[in-house]
């Protein structure tokens, strides 16, 4: 039997992690869950649902992860409890089906990409989304050469594949978008956008609780990776010196950073244009639908001087295009890694032959719209939540000191944060993800 890879560096994993992480959640969701969730009222809630539900989330599925050292599925065998293997099953399966419409709006960013560089794009800015990137053959296509990208990027591995991708990826997302937030502040009239951004609209929050709250929780834990098996995947090529905690806090605070620095880019570019955001008829009033990002930025842009437009507009979907591909990578790992340990099947021909299923899977989104925010709702109202209760259930529950113990290992702390962490879990976590998950199955079914 081939021996099982692992991360080659601490930071090679972290980063990985944030490469999950940080994704087309931080920049296509998050500025425009917030724009129109009451702006910074909508970041205050987001925050709180990171701490109270997205990092203690986060290490039960490090902890499951790591305990094990194999997939998500096998990881229930493997530590005696295979009543439970399901859980790590549909994980598996919520990653598969993400993975098939966000590679579609991957496929999009492409084109966006040529779009700005050609100037194409430029001379039909409300329409080029709709008309041109959105459907048809040419997003097949792209959505077939995202899955692609992606599908040779985990062929090569663990430390050959992912981390070393990764480790160019991460730090590339943050230099850019520092970069384009600096430019955003340099235009004039983008200071109404940080204060449309800052300035917390609490009475939005308060009089729709019950849908801003759901989803406040499912875009801090979609953003987190968590729910999927993706991160039970990912430490589970961990070994025992890591401390979990620290690792989860540098993911979670990174990740969020990012979500805040795309919405310093967005945000300003837009008033800039004078676009206004939010209300009803307004550009991308409502949940920000599927091309909210991609016409609000498109529209923001066309104005600029010269060559500007074109170099901007190329620089921020191509931001968009890495952090998407690090996040795409982590999803088909994590199908990927049960199919290798279970099945010694080899690792390049099985993350191409499950990018070709993937692919198949995601051609009805990008023959029409409605069909990927279809599937996304599925992915983060159904799958994520279901998910994460039942890890929670299984790490707070039935691991219980196993787990505090599988914390513990890396770090030189005591017992009292691990078990402050588990009662959370048991009580607090727990009780907050049963609120969301009815509230989610409320909105979807009644
Ligand atoms: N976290 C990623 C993002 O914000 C999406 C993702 C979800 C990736 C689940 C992997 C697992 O875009
Ligand atoms: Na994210």
């Amino acid at each position: 039997m081939v021996e099982r890879e692992t991360w080659a560096t601490r930071a090679g994993f972290i980063l990985a992690a944030i490469g999950s992480a940080v994704g087309l959640g931080n920049i296509w969701r998050f500025p425009f869950q917030t724009a129109t969730n009451g702006g910074s009222a909508f970041l205050l809630v987001y925050l709180v649902a990171v701490l109270v539900i997205g990092i203690p989330a986060l290490l039960g599925e490090f902890v499951v992860g790591r305990r094990a050292n194999i997939n998500a599925i096998e990881a229930f065998n493997k530590l005696g409890r295979p009543q439970w293997a399901f859980v790590g099953a549909i994980g598996v399966l919520g990653s598969f089906w993400t993975l098939s419409y966000y590679s579609v709006v991957g496929g999009w960013v492409l084109r966006f990409i040529y779009g700005f560089a050609s100037g194409v794009v430029l001379d039909q800015p409300q329409t080029y989304f709709t008309d041109v990137a959105a459907t048809g053959l040419d997003a097949v296509a792209l959505h077939g050469l995202f899955m692609l990208v992606t599908a040779g990027i985990v062929a090569l591995g663990i430390e050959d594949g992912i981390e070393l991708a990764t480790k160019f990826m991460v730090p590339s997302i943050v230099v850019l978008l520092l970069g384009l937030a600096v430019y955003a502040f340099t235009l004039p009239g983008s200071g109404a956008g940080y204060e449309f951004y800052l300035s917390p609209d609490f009475a939005t929050v308060v009089e729709n609780w019950t849908t801003v709250v759901p989803a406040a929780a499912g875009q801090a834990l979609f953003s987190l990776s968590v729910g999927f098996a993706v991160m039970i995947t990912y430490a589970s090529y961990l070994s025992k010196d890591d401390s979990l905690p620290a690792d989860g806090l540098t993911i979670a605070v990174s990740n969020s950073f990012v979500g805040f620095l795309a919405g310093l880019v967005v945000i300003p570019l837009l008033f800039a244009a004078g676009i206004t955001i939010g209300g009803e008829g307004s550009l991308v009033s409502g949940s920000g639908g599927a091309g909210a990002v991609f016409i609000g930025v498109t529209t923001a842009l066309v104005d600029l001087p010269g060559l500007a437009a074109r170099v901007v507009g190329a620089l921020f979907f191509g931001t968009v295009l890495i952090a998407a591909i690090s996040s795409s990578i982590s999803l088909l790992e994590a199908v990927v890694s049960y199919l290798v340990d279970n099945y010694a099947l080899p690792r390049a021909p099985t993350a191409a032959g499950l990018g070709g299923v993937v692919f198949l899977l995601g051609v009805p989104s990008a023959l029409d719209t409605a069909w990927l925010t279809w599937f996304d709702g599925i992915s983060v109202s159904l799958f994520l939540p279901v998910v994460v209760l039942l890890v929670v259930l299984f790490v707070g529950w039935e691991l219980g000191g196993e787990a505090v113990d599988e914390l513990r290992q890396g770090t030189s702390g005591g017992t009292l944060l691990p078990m402050v962490w588990l009662w959370s879990l048991r009580t607090v976590v727990l009780l907050a993800i049963l609120v969301v998950v009815g509230l989610n199955f409320y909105d979807l079914f009644l």
